[in-house]
């Protein structure tokens, strides 16, 4: 009796397992994609609580388009029906516990995006990615990788984006070429990558000198103490969070199509003349938290755009949490034309030189930590809401003021000083001899007669 229910429940299972389409599982949804913003045509299957999934052989729908098996717990991919697809575009694995992927685990021709993020992965054998090669989007974020020599990229041909964030990897690419075809056989044509927090320490020269279309560049959250050469192809840069303490205009003298620029956390102290003057696309700016950054030239972005803002195409601007105290007010033409610009959070002075910026048209949401950081009386007051007539230099000219007083009462007080000597002194010379013994002589002469006619009455 046992034994038969065990044979029907081995076959109930197998009928079932080698049938059913994944659509009908209690585990996941199928539905179609009708959002307009994403031209995707085919289904999307949500499948999510099962980490025994892939062993339970389910197939696909044939118009699959994307399947979402994040969050299952699973911890290695193994061969199943499922991931076995002629249509299948985008599969999401992010979010498990993923730390091996068996070979030949993925045959998706058709795959296009592939999101290992947030595992486990040490290893990604050669020849896994073998049958998804018109891959064009790969993200290892967040995974266990510490050494290349543990992933190849080869049969990736296709490959436009791959992010790598938070893997230890830097070390491994002080003295290894990502690009190198004997090595780990990136793609040259690859035009987005994404290396956030891998303790990169030096970018050596020529690193990208193979990456002829490379557009979206993020190294930020590493260890780079000096910029490199940044291929001249980019239109998004992010080098933020990097003790960087030195920036100039030969950094960026070829990066005439760079749009969006991030220097946020560096260890920068100033932004001179013209460092941004050959960024003729730029349109977005980010100076955000940069703790040591205390002077702004005026001329940054060159001397033209001083007078005519037809030079500037930059539309954001952020110096959020830096430390500058003061603005040029020659920047009021080009920083008139901007669509936002954030200037919250610095050590303003506010004195007769920053009333200007009371002019900008500032985003309200861009008000409330824009505030004064120096005269003592203003501290912590909102620039935009406190009156124009408080942003004076009365407090040096009240200091000059005092500085003249003194002067003049100190020169005053020289000259009856010298007044004085001369009366103490000149008793001595024989002029006031003269005089005394003349005024002594005439009060006798004329005393004693006068007493004599007092006293003879008596
Ligand atoms: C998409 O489909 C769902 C279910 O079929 C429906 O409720 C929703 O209104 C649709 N949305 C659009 C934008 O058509
Ligand atoms: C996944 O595993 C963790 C720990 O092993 C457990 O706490 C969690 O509940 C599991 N989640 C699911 C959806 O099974
Ligand atoms: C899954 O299905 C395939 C093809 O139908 C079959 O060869 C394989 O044995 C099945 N695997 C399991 C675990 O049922
Ligand atoms: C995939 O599924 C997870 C878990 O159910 C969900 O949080 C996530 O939003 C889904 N992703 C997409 C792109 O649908
Ligand atoms: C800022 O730079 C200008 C011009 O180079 C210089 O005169 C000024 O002293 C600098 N200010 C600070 C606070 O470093």
């Amino acid at each position: 009796m046992r034994l038969l229910y065990t044979v029907l429940a081995i076959v109930a299972y197998s009928f079932k397992a080698e049938s059913s389409l994944v659509c009908d599982s209690d585990f996941c949804v199928c539905h179609h994609n009708n959002k307009s913003d994403r031209e995707v045509f085919g289904e999307i299957i949500d499948c999510s609580y099962d980490p025994n999934l892939l062993r339970r052989n389910f197939s696909l729908p044939e118009t699959a388009y994307t399947l979402n098996l994040s969050r299952n717990n699973l911890t290695k991919i193994q061969f199943s029906l499922i991931l076995k697809s002629e249509t299948l575009a985008e599969l999401l694995l992010n979010s498990n516990q993923i730390n091996e992927i068996a070979l030949n685990a993925l045959r998706l021709a058709n795959l296009k995006r592939l999101d290992l993020s947030d595992n486990k992965l040490e290893v990604i054998h050669a020849g896994t990615f073998d049958h998804i090669n018109n891959l064009e989007y790969l993200n290892l974020a967040n995974n266990k990788f510490a050494t290349f020599e543990k992933i190849s990229f080869h049969h990736l041909g296709e490959l436009q984006e791959i992010v790598l964030d938070n893997n230890n990897l830097g070390p491994s690419l002080e003295d290894n070429n990502l690009f190198d075809r004997s090595g780990y056989g990136l793609t040259h044509k690859i035009q987005a990558l994404s290396m956030s927090g891998i303790n990169l320490e030096n970018v050596y020269d020529n690193f990208f000198v193979d990456a002829y279309n490379l557009k979206r560049l993020t190294i930020s959250n590493n260890k780079l103490t000096d910029t490199f050469e940044f291929p001249f192809t980019l239109e998004y840069l992010d080098i933020s969070d990097n003790p960087i303490n030195e920036i100039s205009e030969e950094d960026f003298i070829d990066l005439v199509g760079l749009k969006e620029l991030k220097l946020n956390n560096l260890q920068i102290k100033e932004i001179s003349g013209y460092t941004f003057a050959s960024l003729h696309s730029l349109t977005s700016l980010e100076l955000e938290r940069n703790k040591n950054l205390v002077n702004f030239s005026a001329e940054a972005f060159g001397k033209e755009v001083l007078d005519d803002a037809d030079y500037f195409p930059l539309e954001t601007l952020s110096f959020k949490g830096s430390r500058l105290t003061s603005l040029d007010q020659e920047l009021e033409v080009p920083f008139g034309q901007l669509i936002r610009l954030d200037l919250q959070g610095n050590f303003w002075n506010c004195n007769c030189n920053l009333k200007w910026i009371k002019k900008l048209q500032i985003h309200p949401e861009d008000y409330d930590h824009l505030r004064c950081y120096t005269p003592k009386p203003l501290y912590n007051s909102r620039i935009f809401e406190l009156d124009e007539k408080y942003f004076n230099c009365a407090t040096k000219d009240r200091s000059r003021h005092i500085v003249v007083t003194i002067s003049i009462v100190s020169f005053c007080l020289l000259l009856s000083s010298l007044a004085v000597w001369v009366y103490m002194f000149m008793p001595r010379s024989q002029t006031r001899c003269d005089l005394a013994n003349m005024y002594s002589g005439a009060g006798y002469s004329v005393l004693p007669m006068h007493v004599s006619t007092l006293r003879s009455p008596l």
